[in-house]
C-alpha cells in the first residue's frame, strides 16, 4: 500500500505572517511569532548573554548533529571537517557540543561515530579548530562564541560494531523497546560497576575536552541515550534506580569528578525534558502509541504516556542548579521510538511511521515546555529546540520566544544542514535564502538508518551531488510502495 502523504497544510504554502497565525489560531497553539524581524547589533537576536562566567555573542545556538562519518576508530573525516566548517560560518555564537562524541567503544551509536581517547585527541582538536578558523575568517574574532562538546555513552541504542548490530546496554527493562532490539532478558544491561567505570570515563573525556580547549562539556541525558534511560529507571535495581536520588547519581558522580579533575571544565545538560510512549506505524502508517508501552518509563511524560508532567523534569532543573549547572539544552523524546515529537517533520524518515498530529504541534510542546522550565528557573541559561519544521517563520518565532523570555537561545538543527548561514543572515538582514530552507525532508535521518553518511541530500549541492543519493531515492520509493 503507497504510504499516505500528510495531510497537513504545508509551511510553504503558509505565505504570510496572517496565514501562519490564522493556521496557529485553528490549531488551538499558543505560539508567538513576530511580523517583523529586525537585524543589527541592537536588534533581540544580536543580544548577547553571560553564561557561567563566559561570554555568547548573540541567541543563535547550533544543536549537535552528527554524520556517522568518523573513521571506524573515531576520528574525524573531511565530511565532519566540513560540517563543523558550516557550524563555524553559520554567525551562531553558540555551538552546543558540535555532535555526540563516544567516551568509550562500547558506548557508540555507530561505528562511524566519533570517540574520544588519547589516540583521536589532536584530531578532535584539530576538528574544533576548523570551526573556530571558519568563524574567525567570517567575523573576525571567536571571543564571544562558546564552544563545546557532548559527551555520550548510547546505551540500549549502542552499535558499535556493526550499523545492523544494536549492542545494547540498557539502563533497564522496556517491553516496547526491548522487542526492538531484541532483548529478551536482563543479561544485556549495564550493570552498577559498570555504569561507575563510566563515570570515570566521562571524567578523563572532560579532561581531554578541557586540554584541548572547549569550554564546555554537555553530560547528554536526552534521546534514549544511557543518561536519558537512568533518569527514567524506575524498575532498576541498585543504587543507580528507583528513587530520584539514584536515577541521577550518575549524573551528580560525573559533576563532581570534572569538577576536582579538571580546571575550569563549565558542564552543560542537554536533556529530554519529556518523553512519550514509543510510536509505531498504524493504519495507513499513521502513528499511534505502542500497546506495549509503558508510561513510568517516560521521563517528564503524564500518567498516559502521551502528555507532559513536568514536576520530575522541574525537578532535574532544581538538581542541576544546586549543583552549579547554569547551562541546560532542552528537548524531548527520542528519534528513535517517538520521532515526530523529538523532530517534527512533514516527511518522516522512511522507516517510521506518518506524523499524527500537525508538527507544529510538536513544535510548540517543545518551545512551551522550555518556557515553563524557564519560568521555573529564571536564573538557569535555557537553549531550545525543534524549531526547524517552522521553516519560514523559524525567525520571527525565534525573535518572539526570545523577546519575551521564553528561553534564551534558539537552537538550530536540521535547518543549518541546508542553510548554515541562516543565523548571519537573520542578524545581518540578508535577503532570505528560501532555496535553502530545510523542508524536513528526513534525508538526513533515513541515510544513517540506512548505513549511509548523513547530510542534507536534498538541498545541499554537495551531497546532493553524492552516489548515496541514488541509493536514497530508491530506499524511499520502496518503502513507499510496501
Ligand atoms: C542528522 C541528525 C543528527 C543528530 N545528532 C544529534 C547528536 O549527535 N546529539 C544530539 O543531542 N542530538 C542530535 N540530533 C538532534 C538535533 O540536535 C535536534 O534536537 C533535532 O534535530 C531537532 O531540532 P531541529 O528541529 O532544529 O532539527 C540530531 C539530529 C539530526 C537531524
Ligand atoms: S535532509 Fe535536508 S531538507 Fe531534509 S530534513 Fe535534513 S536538513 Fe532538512
Amino acid at each position: 500500500m503507497p504510504t499516505p502523504m500528510s495531510t497537513y497544510p504545508r509551511i510553504a504554502a503558509l505565505k504570510t505572517h496572517d496565514a501562519f497565525t490564522a493556521r496557529l489560531l485553528e490549531l488551538g497553539l499558543d505560539l508567538p511569532c513576530d511580523a517583523d524581524v529586525a537585524s543589527g547589533p541592537d536588534s533581540p537576536l544580536a543580544d548577547g548573554i553571560e553564561v557561567d562566567g563566559l561570554t555568547v555573542g548573540n541567541r543563535f545556538c547550533i544543536l549537535p548533529m552528527e554524520g556517522w562519518d568518523g573513521t571506524t576508530d573515531g576520528k574525524p573525516t573531511d565530511l565532519t571537517h566540513r560540517r563543523w566548517k558550516n557550524f563555524g560560518i553559520s554567525g551562531a555564537k553558540w555551538m552546543w557540543g558540535g555532535e555526540a562524541v563516544a567516551v568509550r567503544h562500547d558506548g557508540r551509536a555507530n561505528p562511524n561515530q566519533l570517540l574520544i581517547n588519547e589516540d583521536n585527541l589532536s584530531s578532535i582538536a584539530d576538528l574544533r579548530q576548523t570551526l573556530l578558523d571558519a568563524h574567525a575568517e567570517r567575523f573576525d574574532t571567536t571571543d564571544d562564541l562558546l564552544v563545546g562538546l557532548q559527551l555520550t555513552h548510547s546505551g540500549r541504542f549502542a552499535r558499535p560494531n556493526r550499523k545492523d548490530q544494536p549492542e545494547p546496554r540498557a539502563a533497564q527493562r522496556n517491553p516496547a523497546l526491548d522487542r526492538r532490539l531484541g532483548i529478551k532478558d536482563d543479561s544485556g544491561l549495564i550493570t552498577d560497576d559498570e555504569l561507575a567505570t563510566l563515570v570515570d570515563d566521562f571524567i578523563r573525556a572532560s579532561v581531554m575536552a578541557e586540554k584541548i580547549g572547549f569550554q564546555f562539556v554537555d553530560v547528554k541525558h536526552c534521546h534514549g541515550y544511557l543518561g536519558h534511560e537512568l533518569l527514567s529507571g524506575v524498575d532498576r535495581s541498585g543504587k543507580y534506580g528507583g528513587s530520584f536520588e539514584n536515577r541521577t547519581r550518575f549524573l551528580r558522580d560525573i559533576v563532581q569528578g570534572v569538577r576536582s579533575a579538571t580546571r575550569n571544565m563549565k558542564i552543560g545538560v542537554r536533556v529530554s525534558v519529556f518523553d512519550f510512549l514509543p510510536y509505531v506505524p498504524g493504519d495507513d502508517r499513521i502513528g499511534v502509541p505502542d500497546a506495549d508501552g509503558d508510561p513510568r518509563l517516560a521521563f517528564g511524560g503524564d500518567e498516559n504516556g502521551l502528555g507532559i508532567d513536568l514536576s520530575q523534569p522541574g525537578q532535574f532543573m532544581e538538581l542541576l542548579q544546586s549543583l552549579g549547572i547554569e547551562m541546560v539544552c532542552t528537548t524531548c523524546g527520542s528519534p528513535y521510538y517517538n520521532p515526530h515529537i523529538q523532530r517534527p517533520a512533514y516527511f518522516p524518515p522512511s522507516d517510521g511511521y506518518q506524523p499524527p498530529e500537525d508538527p507544529l504541534v510538536g513544535v510548540t510542546r517543545q518551545i512551551q515546555a522550555t518556557a515553563a522550565l524557564k519560568r521555573m528557573h529564571p536564573s538557569m541559561t535555557l537553549v531550545g529546540s525543534g524549531y526547524t519544521y517552522l521553516q519560514d517563520w523559524l525567525p520571527g518565532v525565534a525573535q518572539a520566544v526570545v523577546r519575551q523570555g521564553m528561553v534564551d537561545s534558539v537552537g538550530l538543527g536540521r535547518m543549518v544542514l541546508s542553510y548554515p548561514e541562516l543565523p548571519d543572515d537573520v542578524l545581518t538582514g540578508q535577503a532570505w535564502q528560501r532555496k535553502k530552507v530545510c523542508r524536513t525532508f528526513s534525508d538526513c535521518t533515513t541515510a544513517p538508518r540506512n548505513g549511509m553518511v548523513s547530510g542534507c541530500y536534498p538541498l545541499d549541492r554537495f551531497y546532493k551531488d553524492r552516489p548515496e543519493r541514488d541509493q536514497l531515492k530508491q530506499i524511499k520509493q520502496a518503502s513507499a510502495e510496501s
